[in-house]
């Protein structure tokens, strides 16, 4: 069997158009701009609408890393996408994306692995394309998280916010495209970050939902220590695994969370601040659409030259994180 080396040919992205401000917030619970601006970073962030869905979003990122990448619906034959938060436990949300693009001819699943699943869905994707099984994958990254968090929990709401980022994975010429990945897990962590009940373990009844035990809970402490350790070591290994060095990285796209991690992360590694991509200030965190938003935005500035090594890093829920090194180009 042939290995063939796969990239990234197009990019998209969908965000709503409400805007809810830091000052917006201030309304709702007992906090201020001046806390969530120097403990996270975010100043604004988006929130879908009442009717609105994940697969929504899914759908218009999709399109647009479509039209960049020239291909059909008919030529897509492998849709992930990568969320917590899907229009319906089941089916898959890629399966809804599947029939509003009419792509008919793919397979689609959903894959959770919270903030970093876009990542973990496009080494699934990548496998799947360098093996000669399929040709053309929609890698999305998707959540409206505004749905699953608790308004009146200042330590969780002030946090998140909705979009969907998605990319077109296909062949690409030799020497461009994924180099290296890094997935890992450390469950014994589980417990600090995750949502109680709505699920096997407590189905959701009329005392889950009185005790708010279907929204995110998180111990944030714990997390961001967690994250400034991964995002350090996940960095150092992709490109090792690559044969390269941190010095040799033109772009950095870390995972949206919170500037303080991004900036500890990116201090220990000595990576200078204007290779390192930071929108959060705009969107929040959008858990598994931030690294594809954040590239997205990286590429229509000129930020991302063919050629380039860029790097992604991400952490999560499970917690897990992962990490790619590619070399930009098609
Ligand atoms: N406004 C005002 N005060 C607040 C708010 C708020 N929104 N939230 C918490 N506080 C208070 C706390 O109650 C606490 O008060 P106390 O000292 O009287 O008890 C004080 O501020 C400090 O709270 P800490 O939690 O210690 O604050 P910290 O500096 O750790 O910042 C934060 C909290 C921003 C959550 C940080 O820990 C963090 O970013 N952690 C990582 C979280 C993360 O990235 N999660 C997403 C993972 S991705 C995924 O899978 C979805």
């Amino acid at each position: 069997m042939s290995i063939r080396p796969v990239g990234i040919t197009g990019l998209g992205m969908a965000v709503p158009e409400r805007v809810l401000t830091n000052q917006d917030l201030e309304r709702m619970v007992e906090t201020s701009d001046e806390w969530i601006r120097t403990r996270t970073g975010i100043r604004e962030r988006r929130i879908a609408g009442d009717d609105e869905a994940s697969s929504d979003y899914a759908v218009r990122a999709a399109r647009q890393a479509m039209a960049q990448a020239g291909v059909t619906p008919d030529d897509v034959d492998l849709i992930i996408c990568a969320t917590v938060t899907p229009d319906m436990p089941m089916p898959a949300t890629a399966a809804l994306v599947q029939a509003a693009l009419g792509a008919h001819r793919a397979a689609a699943f959903d894959l959770s692995a919270a903030c970093p699943g876009w990542i973990y869905a496009v080494v699934m994707a990548q496998q799947s394309i360098a093996t000669g099984l399929y040709n053309c994958a929609l890698v999305i990254g998707v959540e409206l998280l505004s749905k699953m968090v608790n308004w009146q929990d200042r330590t969780t709401c002030v946090l998140f916010g909705d979009a969907a980022g998605a990319a077109v994975l296909q062949p690409v010429p030799e020497g461009r495209g994924i180099l290296s990945s890094v997935l890992g897990a450390e469950g014994a962590g589980a417990c600090h970050l995750y949502t109680p009940a709505g699920g096997s373990r407590r189905p959701a009844s009329p005392e889950t939902v009185e005790q708010g035990l279907h929204f995110v809970h998180m111990n944030g402490p714990e997390v961001f220590k967690f994250a400034v350790r991964v995002m350090n070591e996940a960095t150092v290994q992709v490109v090792e695994k690559a044969g390269l060095t941190v010095g040799d990285i033109d772009l950095l796209v870390p995972h949206q969370a919170n500037v303080r991690i991004i900036d500890s992360a990116v201090k220990r590694l000595g990576i200078p601040p204007e290779r390192v991509v930071v929108n959060l200030d705009r969107y929040g965190n959008t858990s598994s659409a931030s690294i594809p938003v954040a590239l997205t935005e990286a590429l229509a500035e000129g930020r991302v030259r063919d050629g380039d090594l860029v790097v992604c890093v991400s952490f999560g829920a499970g917690l897990v994180w992962g990490a790619l090194a590619l070399r930009w180009g098609r």
